[in-house]
């Protein structure tokens, strides 16, 4: 999992390659490295470490040239170090070469490589490309990297220079995400489109199985046989500040704050203008297409999964159908039991995550009809579905999911209605009233962002502590389960999430004087029976920290310290629950010290198993 750049022009490469890998951050971290041609000299540059090492070094003496590739690294194949990050180069020094993904065959390509001579200087999968280059080349590098491609399985991306032909890129796509930018006699290529942002809007979505050759002059795409073929071109409406941290001190900060705005934006052409159901004009299912479903699968990974959840309970209460929730990393190796009236629902921000993309693709061999959500338009998962409902967060940057949960939960809030309105299951003012309270959560999220001064202030006292437990009942317990991931991501705090019915069963054990607690207390039916759940934690010492609703005036007496949020509907209550949560991790991490957008060992998407 890495972030590829690329750039043929007629502007000085390195900083244009230096910028698309800062906004590539994210996606790893752990080294970085830049090829640039200039008058028959191929320049190499790369650090161990952040980008930053690799901008001090190249500040003192920059690399002339105006063609090259770039790359950040997570590492895979090999520890993070200077000789295994990219560009990867030949044995001649006229290939190089970057890549995102995972070559599966690499051992074996290697092992053939070296018995003909081929001298390695990395522990990558990577290299192996450069090499396979060098030794097929045939005097053109485009016929080359066509048949170098087809002697590799696996996930890649690719982005190849050579010294014999430098006025040329050549970009590949397999299994990994690519885009393309045009500019004006200078063209880019990108693992996202954040890197291109700041030179062009105008944008070409590799698809899968896809090459293309780049100059200064234009662009021509391929499939992986060779044919050339036309694309239509998607220009970026939303604006390249949207991707910077817009004066926050961290983006995860920014995009907590942004979460009224993504949350109105999910919610924007969804629901008819009397404000009294719902429409999802991207699903064009009949009433009777719907009404076939006896059972829902949703699968996903880590926030996502949470956001799954809750969308069970939910599409249960609503629709009265069915709804398991698995992560995708165990769906995939199972066999589950699906029917041809089961609908496989993914969940992926990215929608590049491995586990769920190859969920995906098992359910669709299984012939089940799959339903995407996700907030990348041209990603693996959002063009493999047979449907899609884009969550409009926008570029979620830092590693810790904020924005897209909540705007995932609309969605998930959305289809449930959906189907229940196609089934009947709700109608009438019932129906009217979820539409209305569901138009209301804008706001009510800006009114929990002003409560931040007081979560900072519990997150200072909390953060000393090694660990903390987030209790809940119903869907307060799904929303605890995303509030400690949270926690432990970003503050290194060990966290649990506990259903509040089962701390006696064993977990009650760890509580001692002044361990951390934070109760969730939003399931009225549940009410009572969690206050008693509470009362166990604090006869033990705890320090409980309840979030409750706005008015609630008895929580009080229970516990050490109340937060309300304001009032909605209880199956709405993950949306203005879990604010607090990220709010109380986010400012964990800070008084920690911690890198809250770069979390030690994670990256932002996961596209390697
Ligand atoms: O892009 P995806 O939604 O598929 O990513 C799934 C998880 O990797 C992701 O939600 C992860 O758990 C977050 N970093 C948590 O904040």
């Amino acid at each position: 999992m890495c972030g590829i750049v690329g750039y043929v022009g007629r502007r000085q490469a390195q900083e244009i390659l230096l910028s698309g890998l800062s906004k590539l951050e994210y996606r790893g971290y752990d080294s970085a490295g830049v090829a640039i041609y200039h008058e028959n000299v191929l320049s190499i540059e790369k650090t161990l470490g952040r980008l930053k090492g690799l901008e001090d070094r190249l500040d003192g003496q920059p690399v002339q040239g105006t063609i090259g590739i770039g790359h950040t690294r997570w590492a895979t194949h090999g520890k993070p170090s200077t000789e295994n990050a990219h560009p990867h180069t030949d044995c001649s020094g006229d290939f190089v070469v970057v890549h995102n993904g995972i070559i599966e065959n690499y051992l074996a390509l290697r092992e053939e490589l070296e018995a003909k001579g081929h001298r390695f200087v990395s522990e990558t999968d990577t290299e192996v490309v450069s090499h396979l280059v060098e030794d097929l080349f045939t005097g053109d590098l485009f016929t080359t990297v066509l048949a170098v491609i087809q002697k590799m399985r696996g996930a890649f991306a690719l982005g190849v220079l050579s010294k014999r032909e430098p006025d040329k890129l050549i970009a590949v796509r397999s299994h990994s995400p690519l885009v393309i930018g045009l500019g004006e006699g200078e063209n880019f290529l990108a693992s996202d489109i954040p890197a291109i942002l700041p030179y062009t809007r105008d944008v070409l979505i590799l698809d899968e199985g896809e090459m293309a050759v780049l100059t200064q002059d234009g662009v021509q795409c391929y499939d992986l046989q060779g044919q050339p073929h036309g694309k239509d071109v998607f220009t970026v409406t939303w604006d390249a500040v949207a991707a910077e941290k817009d004066g926050y001190e961290h983006y995860m900060l920014k995009e907590i704050h942004e979460q009224p705005r993504a949350v109105s934006d999910t919610l924007r052409g969804r629901i008819t203008e009397d404000g009294r159901r719902v429409i999802l004009p991207e699903l064009a299912w009949t009433s009777e297409e719907i009404k076939q479903f006896d059972r829902i699968h949703i699968v996903a990974c880590g926030t996502s999964y949470h956001a799954g959840l809750v969308g069970k309970v939910v599409i249960e209460q609503l629709a009265r159908i069915p709804v398991d929730v698995e992560i995708a990393s165990e769906y995939r190796y199972r066999d589950p039991i699906v029917s041809d009236r089961t609908l496989v629902m993914v969940i992926s921000q990215s929608g590049e995550t491995a586990d769920t993309l190859a969920a995906l693709r098992n359910a669709q061999e299984r012939g089940n009809k799959v339903l995407a959500i996700t907030n990348v338009v041209g990603s693996s998962v959002a063009r493999e579905a047979n449907d899609v409902i884009i969550t409009w967060a926008g570029p979620e940057i830092s590693v810790a999911s904020t924005k897209a949960y909540t705007t995932q939960l609309i969605a998930l809030y959305l289809f449930s209605v959906y189907l229940a309105q196609a089934k009947g299951t709700i109608q009438g003012e019932a129906l009217a009233t979820i539409v209305q309270a569901l138009l209301e959560l804008p706001q009510k999220l800006s009114e929990v962002l002003d409560t931040a001064p007081k979560i900072e202030e519990i997150a200072k006292a909390f953060s000393s502590w090694d660990d903390a437990f987030f209790l809940g009942r119903g869907l307060d317990y799904s929303v605890a389960l995303e509030g400690a991931l949270k926690y432990k991501e970003i503050s290194y705090i060990h966290a649990e999430a506990y259903p509040s019915g089962e701390l006696k069963h064993g977990t009650l054990a760890l509580i001692v004087d002044d361990v951390p607690v934070v109760a969730l207390l939003t399931q009225d039916a549940l009410y009572e029976k969690s206050i008693s759940n509470i009362k166990e934690v604090k006869a033990r010492g705890a320090h409980v920290v309840a979030i409750a609703w706005a008015g609630d005036e008895e929580t009080q007496k229970s516990v050490d310290r109340v937060l309300y949020v304001p009032k909605t509907l209880s199956f709405l209550a993950p949306i203005v629950l879990v604010v607090p949560l990220q709010l109380l991790a986010y400012y964990a991490s800070v008084a920690r010290g911690n890198d809250v957008d770069k979390p030690r060992n994670l990256a932002k998407s996961v596209t390697v198993e």
